[in-house]
């Protein structure tokens, strides 16, 4: 496995990959990495001959400078990590080398970028899309693969790469849960016990809503979710809602196709995300 730190040295080393024509897939992380992001890894490497991991707490994609800091970054384990996992190169640059310049970043991400964690971090799809552009940019990859938790996430990168026509292929991963539920997360390292213990009712009230998805009325299924999680002690909810999978507005018909059921909450001090796919 080859450690990388310049755009222009994974340049070079991939360059005589592509002319003989390798496959090459991009796993963008911020490391810290956990079972989720090797499971990203293993089906990278079932498609591609190549699989570039990236390493990068990427600043202008944090709305709280307190949560930029406490960013878990244990890059021995998650080398070792990739390692075992059989990556072929991480590419783990600076700040500087990603942006060597100010630069001013603002694209049309469509509406559902102001939606559900855009109401909650303002301009963070920008942040994030700004630094996979870049990512891409430096890798050109064939296949960038990405885990389904961060749903308007992967929205809001198919809606860049559309925006500027790229030749990627943007594969969404399933998340991957511990044995309670809880879905695996770099985040979930800052949880005391016993708000890991709290967080397991948001993926509780998650599977209530698909279980009871065809019996009851999306109204009755969001009320009962949303006492489940506001009866939880240490738990603050910021959003729980059924929604269309490519707007993400709300969606009262059960009919449409690809509902989603998201939600985001304070857990302690921690925010985290989940989500299930009931269409
Ligand atoms: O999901 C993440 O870890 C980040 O948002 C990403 C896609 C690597 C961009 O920094």
């Amino acid at each position: 496995m080859k450690l990388i730190n310049t755009i222009a040295a994974l340049k070079t080393l991939l360059e005589p990959l592509k002319t003989a024509q390798k496959r090459i897939a991009l796993v963008p992380t911020m490391g810290a990495l956990h079972k989720g992001h090797v499971s990203l890894i293993d089906l990278a490497k079932q498609q591609a001959d190549i699989v570039v991991c990236s390493i990068f707490v990427n600043p202008t994609q944090f709305t709280d400078p307190k949560d930029l800091e406490k960013y878990p970054r244990p890059l021995e384990h998650d080398i070792k990590m990739l390692e075992d996992a059989g990556c072929n190169i991480v590419f783990m640059p600076s700040v500087k080398e990603m942006y060597p310049v100010k630069e001013n970043w603002h694209i049309d991400l469509g509406n559902a970028e102001f939606l559900l964690e855009g109401e909650f971090r303002k301009g963070h799809y920008q942040g994030v899309t700004q630094i996979v552009k870049k990512l891409f940019d430096a890798v050109n990859p064939d296949l960038a693969f990405f885990g389904q938790k961060d749903f308007q996430q992967v929205l809001m990168i198919e809606n860049m790469v559309r925006y500027f026509k790229l030749p990627v292929q943007i594969i969404t991963c399933p998340i991957i849960r511990e044995g309670d539920g809880l879905a695996m997360s770099s985040r979930n390292i800052h949880l005391s016990a016993e708000d890991r213990q709290h967080a397991l009712v948001l993926s509780k009230a998650l599977y209530y809503v698909k279980e009871h998805f065809a019996a009851e009325p999306v109204a009755e299924l969001l009320a009962v979710a949303k006492k489940m999680i506001d009866s939880t002690p240490g738990v603050v909810l910021d959003y729980f809602t059924i929604a269309n999978g490519e707007t993400l507005l709300p969606e009262s018909d059960k009919q449409v196709k690809n509902l989603v059921a998201l939600v985001a909450a304070k857990v302690g001090e921690t925010r985290l995300i989940d989500n299930v796919l009931l269409s």
